[in-house]
Formats: C-alpha cells, sequence, structure tokens
C-alpha cells in the first residue's frame, strides 16, 4: 500500500512530523453526499476546498507514481551504501591482501624518502697521499669557498634556478652520517694548493653538511660543478639533488638528478633518490620506474625493493580512497534527488 510507505519516508527524514487532528479532507459517502472526514491520509489544507477535493483523483494517481520512484530509488540507494566500507576498512583490507603492501609491511628496512645518499667520490680519486697528514698542517685553516675562488657567472651551476641564487640561512641539521676521508684541514690545505679541484670542493661541501652549514655548503657544492670535468660532474650534481630534496625544494632536487643521471646513467644512487623525489611529488608510476633503474643497476639492493613495494601500496591506497570518495559523492547526490521527491511527496498531500 502506497499509504504506508508514505509514512514511512515522513518518518525517514523529518524524524517527528506532526500529524495535526484538525486538518480533515472530503469523501463522497455511499449515499452520494460529499462530507467532511477526520483522519485521512489525504489531509487537506484547506478542508473547507471542495475544488482541492475534487483534484484528489489526480493527485492519487501523482502520489503512486512519486512513491514508485522513490521506492526505486531507496532500493537504488541501499544498494550503494551496502557497498561502501568505510576508510579504515579499505585500508585494513588492502593491507592484510595486497601483495605489495604485505611486503613493505613486513620488511624490515627502515623506509625514509628523504634517507641521505652522498658521493665523495673517493673510490675514483685517491687524493690522500698528495697531502700531508692533518698533525703536520700548521694552524687551523679556515674553509672557505667563497674565499678560496670567485665564480661570478657559471651556467653549470644553474643560474635559472632562483633557490640557488638565494642566501640559504634556513636551518639545516647537522648530518653526521657523512664521514669524509680527508679532515676538513687537510681540504683546506688541499685547496690553498689547488684552487680548482672540484673533488676537495666536493669535499668542502660535505664537510660544511656534516657540520649544519648550509650555505657554506652551497658555496662550495656549486665550485664543485663548476670545476669538474664531465666525466665526473654527475658526483657534485647528485649532492647538490640530495640538498634540494633535503630542503624539500623537490622540483629543483628532479632538475639537478636528472642532469646527474644524464651524466651517470649507469650510478644506481641518482636513480633511487630521483624515485624519492617522485614519489614525494606523487608521480608515482614514475617513481617506481626511477625504483625499476635502480635495481636493474642494482639487484641485491633490498631496500630499493621495499621503498618500491611501499610506494605501490600507497598508491593503491590513494587510488582506493579516492573511489570510495567518488562512491560517497554520489551517494549523497542520489540521497538529495530522493529527499526531494519525498518533498515532493509531502507538499502533494496538502
Ligand atoms: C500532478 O503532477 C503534475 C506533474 O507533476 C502536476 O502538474 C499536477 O499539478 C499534479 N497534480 C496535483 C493535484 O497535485
Ligand atoms: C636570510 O637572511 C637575510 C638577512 O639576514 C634575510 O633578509 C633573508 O630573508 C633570509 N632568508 C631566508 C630564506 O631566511
Ligand atoms: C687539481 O685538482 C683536480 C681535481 O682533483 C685535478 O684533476 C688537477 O690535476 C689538480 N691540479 C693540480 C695542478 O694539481
Ligand atoms: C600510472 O600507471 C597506471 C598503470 O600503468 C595507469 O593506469 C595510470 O593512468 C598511470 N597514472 C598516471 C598519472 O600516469
Amino acid at each position: 500500500m502506497p499509504i504506508i510507505g508514505l509514512n514511512k519516508c515522513i518518518f525517514i527524514f523529518f524524524d517527528i512530523f506532526y500529524v495535526s487532528q484538525a486538518i480533515t479532507h472530503w469523501v463522497v459517502t455511499e449515499e452520494g453526499r460529499i462530507q467532511a472526514q477526520l483522519d485521512s491520509v489525504f489531509r487537506l489544507k484547506r478542508p473547507y476546498d471542495l475544488v482541492a477535493f475534487l483534484k484528489q483523483e489526480e493527485l492519487v494517481k501523482n502520489v503512486s507514481k512519486y512513491l514508485d520512484e522513490m521506492i526505486q530509488r531507496k532500493i537504488d540507494m541501499d544498494q550503494k551504501w551496502s557497498r561502501i566500507s568505510s576508510a579504515p576498512e579499505v585500508e585494513h583490507e588492502l593491507m592484510s591482501t595486497d601483495t605489495d603492501c604485505i611486503k613493505a609491511k613486513n620488511s624490515a628496512d627502515d623506509v625514509d624518502l628523504y634517507m641521505n645518499v652522498f658521493d665523495h667520490a673517493s673510490d675514483k680519486i685517491i687524493y690522500k697521499r698528495q697531502l700531508p697528514d692533518d698533525k703536520n698542517i700548521k694552524g687551523n685553516i679556515h674553509l672557505d669557498c667563497k674565499k678560496i675562488s670567485r665564480l661570478d657567472f657559471s651556467m653549470a651551476t644553474f643560474p635559472h634556478l632562483q633557490v640557488l641564487t638565494q642566501p640559504w640561512n634556513l636551518t639545516w641539521p647537522k648530518e653526521p652520517e657523512i664521514r669524509l676521508p680527508l679532515t676538513s684541514n687537510q681540504i683546506a690545505y688541499g685547496l690553498s694548493k689547488n684552487k680548482t679541484s672540484w673533488y676537495l670542493y666536493n669535499l668542502a661541501s660535505l664537510h660544511w653538511r656534516s657540520r649544519g652549514e648550509s650555505q657554506k655548503a652551497i658555496d662550495c657544492i656549486k665550485r664543485a660543478i663548476h670545476y669538474a670535468p664531465r666525466e665526473y660532474k654527475d658526483t657534485p650534481l647528485l649532492n647538490l639533488g640530495v640538498m634540494l630534496h633535503r630542503a624539500q625544494c623537490t622540483a629543483e632536487a628532479a632538475i639537478l638528478l636528472h642532469s646527474a643521471i644524464d651524466h651517470a646513467p649507469h650510478k644506481p644512487f641518482g636513480h633511487f633518490v630521483l624515485a624519492n623525489v617522485y614519489a614525494l611529488l606523487g608521480d608515482y608510476n614514475r617513481s617506481i620506474a626511477c625504483y625499476d633503474n635502480a635495481l636493474g643497476l642494482d639487484h641485491n639492493w633490498n631496500l630499493v625493493r621495499t621503498m618500491r613495494h611501499n610506494i605501490l601500496c600507497h598508491s593503491k591506497l590513494k587510488q582506493r580512497l579516492q573511489q570510495l570518495q567518488n562512491s560517497f559523492t554520489i551517494s549523497i547526490y542520489i540521497l538529495v534527488i530522493y529527499q526531494n521527491k519525498c518533498k515532493t511527496l509531502i507538499e502533494q498531500q496538502h
């Protein structure tokens, strides 16, 4: 019976709908008399209005039509809602069924997209023998790359990147994990003898990073890039890329790292850091491609494998949550239509 459905509708959406006993409507009695009747479902707003009463038949048709529509809407909507699970449910389901998520979760590796990577190039260059022992260097020489050589303008140091032309007086956390083959005195002494040594400028930059002095580190690394011959340029480019990445200049870091990879495509570190950068930029496909490159160059690098699982898991979770949000939007849309129909129905019975 439509009437039952109607009352239900009122009840669901308009919690307490006060049914006034005073409102009546007209009925035709068995004897053909027209009289007012109490307690009808078709309550007229104006019980004395006979014309309105005569439209009742049409109204009945309208009401049943709306009711049928509404029942269909309600069925659709219930189906939609029953298929929607909550966000924690989605997450839990993915975490316990998806192979990437399970592998990421079960790995003992620490996943850190800001994991420090640096290259002091000492596997290629053996400089130590050319330098006196630290104890034989008289006094403390201040390691100031800016004073050692002037660097007026160099296309090699990316002058179009604004972040590299600004002062770097941001707080830089010390990087004690950076260990160098030379002491700062040896580096300074070496630079006093060879003012164009990219290798020593690169070490000087790493030294200042380990001390948390970002401006000095930038001054030195720019000189390292400037003086490095093509075959070695990837090393200071990678180090500057990592600095930009750690300074959260992510887009600029990507430019530097791409350049480092162009110079040395066979070295896995550049691919690895670039993968982390793309992950932070939310470009998961590129990130995965870069992890794959790194793994292609170093099959045994399990940390990269873990990071890759993590990023895949993360991107799937993001996708599922996006889908969830979309179904909510659709369901809410249907709910609004349903409510509007319901309102029309209620208005019509007056
Ligand atoms: C029935 O519905 C039609 C179209 O929705 C409307 O024009 C008409 O006024 C309605 N009749 C009554 C009595 O409400
Ligand atoms: C660096 O310091 C200078 C002057 O001390 C200041 O004007 C500038 O805004 C600072 N830059 C940043 C990035 O904090
Ligand atoms: C200066 O250092 C660079 C890089 O370490 C090296 O290639 C070059 O031969 C050195 N120059 C002299 C004069 O020792
Ligand atoms: C990422 O890759 C997947 C599968 O290859 C594809 O469906 C998706 O559209 C890609 N996303 C972007 C942003 O390119």
